[in-house]
């Protein structure tokens, strides 16, 4: 049997200028595409009119659509043929389940291909004017998911990862953070560390907060930080007072 090939795709961050030309390309080409929610209109639309388009994403109120009932559309996309791009927000090996996704395409023998994407950990943060790494302050990085910080079977050691790396960047955290700001600070973490929130990062609304760990959760919720919203903790993210570059465009 014939199947069709499958390609993961990394949509990017939000700025849909920050698309890979090869992203650009299977899009135009597409017979079907799998979209999650962080995916724009913008960059939807660059698969042809006649292209099946099916959103996975969240629905407000709603559940997501589980994992395996994702991964099997994919699948039966795949064996009438054609051209699936499965797209997903940033990239799909960062905290996007492309892994689960590929490794459920090699035990079906589908053909497939990676297309890496400008994910949000690197992205938003530099929209706010913060290098993850410099010579003076950070020679290491560790990204972390903040999904986690309360499941007692997959525990995240906070305090290890803070004393291991100079910088800390956590996805999905802008709902943990008060959890994972106490682990910190409980683990011996400095209340002095800068910590930024960059909100909707690379999109013209984006919004960064700049505070020290003592005060972050105070000042989060104050200004009603919501997601989807990048945590950077060290020393780096007081360089986004000085670094700031991002205008918001003229419409
Ligand atoms: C399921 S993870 C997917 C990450 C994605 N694969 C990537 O590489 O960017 C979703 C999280 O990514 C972060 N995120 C995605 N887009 C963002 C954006 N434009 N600005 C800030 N954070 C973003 C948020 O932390 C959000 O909760």
């Amino acid at each position: 049997m014939v199947h069709g090939k499958v390609y993961l795709v990394g949509a990017g961050p939000g700025d849909p200028k920050l698309l890979t030309v090869k992203a650009v390309e299977l899009l135009k080409e597409a017979d079907v595409v799998i979209y999650d929610r962080l995916v724009g209109e913008q960059i939807l639309n660059l698969a042809p009119v006649k292209a099946e388009k099916i959103y996975v994403g969240k629905r407000t109120g709603k559940h997501e659509v589980p994992q395996n009932k994702i991964t099997e559309l994919i699948i039966e996309k795949a064996q009438t043929g054609g051209n699936v791009v499965r797209l997903k927000g940033g990239d799909p090996f960062v905290f996007g389940r492309g892994g689960e996704e590929a490794e459920a395409l090699v035990e079906k023998g589908i053909a497939f291909e990676v297309v890496p994407g400008v994910s949000s950990s690197v992205a938003a943060p530099m929209y706010a004017g913060i290098p993850l790494t410099h010579r003076d302050y950070a020679a290491s990085v560790a990204i972390i998911t903040g999904h986690r910080a309360g499941d007692a079977e997959k525990p995240i050691n906070w305090a290890k990862i803070a004393d291991a790396v100079d910088t800390m960047v956590i996805l999905m955290g802008v709902e943990s953070l008060d959890g994972i700001v106490n682990k910190l600070l409980e683990g011996g973490v400095s209340p002095n560390k800068p910590v930024a929130i960059i909100e909707s990062g690379t999109y013209p609304q984006q919004r960064t907060l700049i505070n020290i760990l003592g005060n972050i959760v105070k000042d989060a919720e104050k200004k009603q930080i919501k997601p989807p919203a990048v945590i950077v903790i060290g020393e780096v993210a007081n360089l986004g007072r000085k670094l700031a570059w991002f205008k918001k465009p003229l419409s």
